[in-house]
């Protein structure tokens, strides 16, 4: 609250100044390097996966992970079958409360078209120690090219909250 009124009737008419000039300028530039940084970092950087995802149902999602869990099972873990795919085919994995289904071995430096759906809810794709991330969403299939290059038992999580048993909704993926 000002006491007295302004000197100047029409106080906010003043020319911009030089310095406002030059710091919209740097943020503008600063903004587009982030900007082709992130693009170039996705290329280069080896971090971001590139994702493609298509609309699909999930029952028809279902119908194809079944048909690789026939096709590639090789021994039980508990109730989880353990499926070992052939290199360079397509796998498959589902979400769905509260379990990711089915627990897949893949070998060392073959590449894979990894497919991810969700039967239910949002659920996450948390690979660690790689710390991928990916976001499961029902009613798409989403697919990453993955070619791991280490081998052991890497740890899955889901990491978006799907209820009263999130905490329980973890997994193995193996690589020998
Ligand atoms: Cu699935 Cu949290």
């Amino acid at each position: 609250m000002a006491i007295t009124p302004p000197s100047e009737r029409i106080w906010w008419k003043e020319p911009v100044q030089k310095v406002e000039i030059v710091w919209v300028i740097v943020a503008f530039l600063w903004g587009l390097t982030m900007f082709f940084t992130m693009i170039w970092w996705h290329g280069f950087g080896q971090q971001n996966l590139s994702n493609e995802a298509y609309r699909i149902q999930p029952f028809q999602y279902a119908e194809k992970v079944d048909k690789m869990i026939a096709e590639h099972t090789v021994r039980q873990e508990g109730a989880f079958p353990v499926v070992k795919p052939p290199p360079g085919s397509d796998v498959y994995m589902i979400a769905r409360l509260w379990k990711c289904w089915p627990i897949l071995q893949l070998e060392k430096d073959q590449t894979y078209r990894l497919h991810l759906s969700s039967m239910d809810y949002n659920h996450g794709f948390s690979l660690q120690p790689a710390n991928i991330n990916i976001q499961i969403v029902p009613g798409y299939e989403h697919v990453v090219t993955v070619t791991p290059n280490q081998s052991g038992t890497y740890a899955l999580v889901c990491n978006e909250y799907c209820g009263i048993n999130h905490h329980t909704m973890a997994s193995n993926i193996y690589v020998k």
